[in-house]
């Protein structure tokens, strides 16, 4: 991988400064915090260039790929745009031996994420995923008790659930072709987390869905209603993940680790760890979770490209869910289990 002198040397682009969450934005200001150098968008609804304008005066703005790579001069660029173009945009820019740090998911399916490891690698480049979430408050405590002070024995089940009921929106995540379908949003982060717990191996996916219960202006590629994989990992524990919009009766608890001293359950903002002693005694330690971190990706990735630190999110660990979520969708049309070919 090409390394810079000092953070200052990295000229860094946006592609894709959408308005749902105002993405472009907080990742330009989060590279900036590093003492990157915020020099081109790429977007092409006029509008939001505009916008990107309007928060970066005289930031390089463009609406064609080509142009961008040609004149702006950035030798990094977020990719923050639906998930079907992910794969296709990094391409371009890794062939070029540009650096991208792209948006979650890395891909959609696996084979794709291979593509752009190698092309990552051939050319120098950094490849990385906004795992922004790697350094939330919640999974931060949970390695904390669970990895490093083995709170609950050795692990031995997790379940993830998120959703509950209601009819999805109208936006591109509602779409299976561009979104990849419903377990491919807030299921990244959240195998992302587990992964985090999880030591081992992945050994094989079952996948399975409900589709039609909703119906959007998608019609017939509207995603899953409900999407829900059951991962085996190589050493024993397995994994049930439930990415839902038609559950009536969604139980309490992001994500439950059980373990052979007790279950932790993870949420956003608390803990809560429930233990029996054998002679039926129950007891329930409950607190706040440390504080989340989120800016330590771009440290990273600004110290990674200054070859002062390893990256921590490379393009093989963004992988590890992407291989879930591929083979999860592939299990549930099949109807069997599919092994892992990566671990
Ligand atoms: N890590 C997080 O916390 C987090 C939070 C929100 C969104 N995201 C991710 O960010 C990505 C974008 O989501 P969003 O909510 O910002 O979407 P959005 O719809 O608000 O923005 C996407 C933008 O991409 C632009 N675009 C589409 N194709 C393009 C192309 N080929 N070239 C240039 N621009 C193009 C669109 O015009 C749009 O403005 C997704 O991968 C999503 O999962 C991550």
């Amino acid at each position: 991988m090409k390394k810079y002198k000092k953070t200052s040397d990295i000229k860094v682009g946006v592609v894709g400064y959408g308005g749902a969450f105002n993405m472009g934005k907080k990742h330009l200001e989060e590279m900036q915090k590093t003492g990157m150098i915020p020099t081109a968008v790429l977007e092409i609804d006029k509008s939001r260039l505009a916008v990107a304008g309007e928060d970066f005066p005289g930031i390089q703005t463009y609406t064609s790929i080509d142009k961008m790579i040609k004149e702006s001069g950035v030798n990094m660029v977020a990719i923050i745009t639906p998930h079907n173009t992910h794969a296709k945009l990094a391409m371009k820019f890794l062939k070029e031996g540009i650096s991208v740090v792209c948006e979650k998911p890395l891909a959609i399916t696996t084979a794709e994420c291979d593509a752009m490891i190698k092309a990552a690698k051939e050319n120098k480049a950094l490849l990385s995923t906004y795992h922004n979430r790697h350094w939330d408050g919640c999974v931060l405590e949970a390695v904390k008790r669970i990895v490093k002070k083995g709170e609950i024995g050795d692990l031995i089940k997790v379940n993830a659930r998120c959703g509950g009921f209601g009819q999805p929106g109208d936006w591109w995540r509602s779409s299976k072709t561009i979104s990849g379908g419903i377990m491919y949003d807030w299921g990244v982060h959240f195998l992302e987390y587990c992964l985090q717990i999880i030591d081992a191996g992945i050994t094989e996916v079952s996948g399975f869905s409900k589709s039609s219960v909703w119906d959007t202006k998608w019609a017939e590629d509207t995603i899953e209603s409900e999407g829900y994989a059951v991962i085996r990992f190589d050493n024993g524990v397995w994994m049930n993940l439930m990415v839902t919009n038609i559950d009536q009766n969604i139980k309490d608890g992001m994500i439950e680790f059980t373990g052979t001293d007790g279950t932790y359950i993870m949420n956003h903002g608390d803990y809560k760890i429930i233990k029996h002693k054998k002679n039926g005694q129950k007891t329930i330690v409950e607190g706040k979770n440390t504080d989340s971190k989120q800016d330590l990706y771009y440290k990273n990735v600004a110290d990674a490209l200054t070859g002062k630190e390893k990256l921590v999110i490379t393009g093989e660990w963004s992988r590890r869910p992407i291989q879930i979520l591929d083979l999860a969708v592939k299990s549930a049309k099949q109807g069997k289990a599919l092994k892992a070919k990566h671990k």
